[in-house]
């Protein structure tokens, strides 16, 4: 079967025949319909996060799969299901995070992630997964359901931030997302719905269509060359919540200083390893003597993909129409993979929706 896939010392993905996978009982054969494409995708690329699955010198991209049931073998599946798998699988059977339920907690070494972290992913036209892997999605999301996986990485990040705050009375009335990419848009519709004020951080000059989204979505666009990040303005003061989807590390620390008292940041970009200095004493004293929170959030698992199920069947149709830039055969997949500023999201076609 096509996959499509990265190899040792190459820096362009390219389609390879691979086999195609035999599903075990207890396993799901699904035949991929789209796979959608994100910053992760573009560090596994270039090699600076996740690796190659042991022994192997290519890996097989893709962690934003939906696809539809071909072999249920002894599950509950249907054939014809529309599903999305999750992220993370245990290295040797299973261990404590796994069965618990908690996978997208597990430290390193305790899981594999598909596409990105020491395993295949499901860039290809078929793949297999154990059925507690799969999440079943609505008919209605089979053309972007792929937003589903990403959209639940924003669900979690929020989980966790609010989960910091529940100890008091906390009503947030303004949020910062930092990041135009693909998870910070996601992010910023998913906090359009409960809050009003709401600013995202990019570089990107005027015309843009992240930008175009961003002002969509009733959002005010900060260019982080004009406005440093601790001086991002709120109608009331700073921000109760900040969102950082730019992977830029200083924005870690940054962000403490565009929080109002009692807010909170979560992170979740991936920076590679840099050396700089911060105002320790000054930021440690504002958190404590402000009550401020910084969060840190990877991965998600299934309840985090139901509620992105919601979030995603909730977006308007033309937040989807733009956010998702291109959808490319997987005969000739280079443009997506293309990094410039006309594309946002783009995705992998193997099957189409339409087609099933
Ligand atoms: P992306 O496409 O690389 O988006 C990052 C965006 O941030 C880009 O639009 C970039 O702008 C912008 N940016 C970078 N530095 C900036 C700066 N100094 N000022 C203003 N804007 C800046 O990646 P993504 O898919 O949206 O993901 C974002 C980050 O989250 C990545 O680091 C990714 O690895 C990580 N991630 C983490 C999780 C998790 O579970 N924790 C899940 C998914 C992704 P330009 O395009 O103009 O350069
Ligand atoms: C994926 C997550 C993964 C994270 C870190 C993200 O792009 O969507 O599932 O845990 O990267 O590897
Ligand atoms: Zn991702």
């Amino acid at each position: 079967m096509r996959a499509i896939a990265v190899h040792r010392g190459e820096e362009l993905p390219r389609v390879i025949d691979v086999p195609t996978p035999e599903p075990e009982p207890g396993e799901v054969l699904v035949e991929t319909l789209r796979v959608g494409v994100d910053g992760t995708d573009h560090e596994v690329i270039k090699g600076t996060h996740g690796g190659f699955p042991p022994g192997d010198d290519y890996q097989i991209l893709g962690h934003e799969a939906i696809g539809v049931v071909v072999d249920p073998t002894t599950t509950g599946f249907d054939v014809g299901d529309l599903v999305m798998p999750t992220v993370r699988r245990p290295p040797n059977g299973t261990n404590e995070y796994f069965e618990r339920g908690e996978p997208d907690m597990a430290p390193d070494g305790q899981y594999v992630e598909r596409g990105i972290v020491d395993a295949h992913g499901y860039m290809s036209e078929y793949f297999t997964s154990p059925a507690e892997f799969l999440v079943e999605i609505p008919e209605s999301l089979a053309p972007h359901g792929f937003l589903v996986e990403p959209m639940s990485n924003a669900e979690k990040a929020l989980e966790h931030a609010y989960a910091t705050r529940s100890a008091f009375t906390w009503e947030p009335e303004s949020a910062l997302v930092l990041g135009n990419g693909p998870l910070g848009l996601l992010t910023l519709a998913r906090l359009a719905r409960d809050v009003d004020d709401l600013y995202c951080l990019g570089r990107r000059d005027r015309p843009d269509p992240s930008i175009d989204i961003i002002e969509k979505l009733g959002a005010t666009y900060v260019d982080s060359r004009e406005t440093p990040v601790p001086e991002i303005p709120a109608e009331h003061g700073h921000v109760d919540i900040a969102v950082e989807a730019t992977g830029y590390a200083k924005h870690a620390f940054e962000v403490l200083d565009a929080l109002a008292p009692n807010g909170v940041g979560a992170l979740l970009g991936v920076p590679g390893d840099w050396s700089f200095e911060i105002e320790g004493g000054r930021l440690h004293r504002e958190m404590v003597l402000q009550n401020k929170a910084l969060v840190g959030s990877v991965n998600s698992h299934i309840p985090h993909f139901e509620d992105a199920i919601e979030t995603v069947s909730s977006l308007p149709d033309w937040f989807v129409d733009d956010i998702v830039t291109e959808v490319v055969p997987a005969e000739d997949p280079s443009a997506a993979f293309e990094r410039n500023t006309d594309q946002i999201k783009t995705a992998v076609e193997f099957v189409s929706p339409s087609e099933r």
